[in-house]
């Protein structure tokens, strides 16, 4: 048996003869811990002692994360108090600042820049060998995990995040073997369906992401891209309808509810429609009520966001049987219910109930109805849901060829 304690005074003698095949009760290190969210660079197949070194290579690194079964050397650009640490079985933490300079050889005082590793092959002097590109020529949209030091070379930076909001690189950003950032512009994403076909002829009537001037972008289906003036629309995924009620008291003491005959349904000018997709005004955001191009209607189409009905005069005891109902959810949008306004129709007689705005303001119900009146909003103002948002891959996301 032979437990080799190796201490501080011993750590050369380990380097030579590699005897220590276990981690060394060193004062230096911490056991079954490894800092989080800190390593920049990661390398196999090192013993304690050589990861030390690598540690003392690179000016970026603070601490290291180490494991003797595969002889994992994790290198981190934070130090111990700096970082959150997780318990890791096997693997130990190291501050480099504990540990003897003269153990980098002729890097111990090298002025090597982050993206480099300093090479001592040559044991009198140094050389600084690129490994990776800063992010300083760059900007890097928000890195949700951690930010590190360096890209190493040939990586490729995801394009949604090379450039601000609203922008995308012109080419793929690679780290080029040199340590510089291969040539790129950032180009702005279309604002509008116009900007989209403009984009690309391929691009015909379709779900896409667009990105209002200094807006999240938003899901839009863009509809008459083959024509000079392509719209658009926000596709409704629940129903979405609008009336004059074409039913009618049979009973005003039973309230028993009939569908009128079709003489009085024409001459009451009284239909229903169901929309499948409503015309969004892009400047303003406001929706265009009178727009049935995706909306199914029996009997006359009725206009976005109306209520009305022919069966309740004040007289009436019964409920009033007009209804509309606006439902945004899984849409970009909610409905901005302060800007957002409605109001009675002339006939005195009307009356509206169960006016609900759903809490996150997606969705709006409303009874309304009267002598042939009701209710109508005047405006509804939409507003870009920035908590929600659709799925990636719901839409397309368009670059310019
Ligand atoms: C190099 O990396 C370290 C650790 O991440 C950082 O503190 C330091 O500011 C960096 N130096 C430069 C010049 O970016
Ligand atoms: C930090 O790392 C842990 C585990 O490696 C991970 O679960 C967590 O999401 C990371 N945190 C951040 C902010 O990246
Ligand atoms: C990129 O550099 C800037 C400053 O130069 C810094 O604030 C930012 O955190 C860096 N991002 C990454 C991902 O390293
Ligand atoms: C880095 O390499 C690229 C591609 O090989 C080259 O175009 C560029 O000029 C080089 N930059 C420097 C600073 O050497
Ligand atoms: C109307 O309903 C009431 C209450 O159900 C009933 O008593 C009355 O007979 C009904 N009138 C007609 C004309 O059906
Ligand atoms: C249609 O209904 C109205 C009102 O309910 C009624 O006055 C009229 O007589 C009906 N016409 C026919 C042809 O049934
Ligand atoms: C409803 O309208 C859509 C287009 O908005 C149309 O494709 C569909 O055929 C219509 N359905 C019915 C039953 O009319
Ligand atoms: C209002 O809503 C309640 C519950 O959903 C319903 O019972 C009632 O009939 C509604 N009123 C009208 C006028 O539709």
């Amino acid at each position: 048996m032979f437990f080799v304690i190796c201490s501080i005074f011993l750590i050369r003698q380990c380097a030579s003869d590699m005897t220590c095949s276990k981690i060394p009760n060193l004062e230096q290190v911490t056991k079954n811990e490894r800092l989080q969210n800190s390593t920049f660079l990661e390398l196999v197949d090192k013993s304690l002692l050589r990861c030390v070194q690598y540690c003392f290579q690179s000016a970026a690194c603070q601490s290291f994360n180490f494991q003797q079964s595969y002889g994992f050397c994790e290198l981190n650009f934070k130090s111990r108090i700096d970082s959150s640490i997780e318990v890791a079985q096997n693997f130990v933490t190291s501050d480099i600042i504990l540990w003897p300079e003269r153990l980098a050889g002729p890097c111990w005082n090298h002025n090597c820049p982050n993206n480099t590793l300093c090479d001592s092959t040559d044991s009198l002097g140094f050389k600084c060998v690129v490994i990776g590109c800063t992010n300083d020529s760059i900007f890097i949209n928000s890195v949700p995990s951690y930010q590190f030091p360096f890209w190493s070379t040939g990586h490729e930076v995801p394009r949604e995040r090379v450039c601000e909001t609203g922008f995308y690189p012109s080419n793929p950003v690679i780290c080029q073997s040199n340590g510089t950032w291969s040539n790129f512009q950032c180009i702005p994403y279309p604002s509008s369906c116009i900007e989209v076909q403009q984009c690309s002829s391929a691009y015909g009537d379709d779900e896409y992401w667009i990105f209002p001037e200094g807006r999240s972008k938003v899901k839009l289906y863009c509809y008459g891209m083959d024509t000079s003036s392509p719209e658009e629309f926000i596709t409704l995924h629940f129903p979405n309808s609008a009336e004059k009620s074409y039913y009618v008291y049979e009973n005003h003491s039973s309230c028993s509810v009939v569908k009128a005959n079709d003489t009085y349904i024409t001459d009451n000018n009284m239909g229903k429609s169901i929309f499948h997709k409503v015309k969004l005004t892009l400047h303003n955001l406001k929706i265009y009520r009178q727009d049935h191009t995706f909306a199914n209607s029996s009997y006359l189409a009725y206009a976005y966001g109306s209520a009305r009905d022919c069966a309740t005069p004040a007289s009436s005891p019964c409920p009033v049987l007009g209804k509309m109902v606006m439902d945004f959810r899984l849409t970009s949008f909610y409905i901005d219910s302060i800007r957002s306004s409605w109001a009675l129709t002339s006939s005195a007689t009307s009356v509206e109930q169960n006016v609900t705005y759903s809490s996150n303001r997606q969705t709006f119900s409303m009874n309304c109805g009267g002598d042939c009146g009701g209710c109508f909003f005047n405006n509804i103002q939409m507003e870009i849901n920035e908590i929600y948002e659709p799925e990636t891959n719901s839409a397309v996301l368009p670059q310019c060829v």
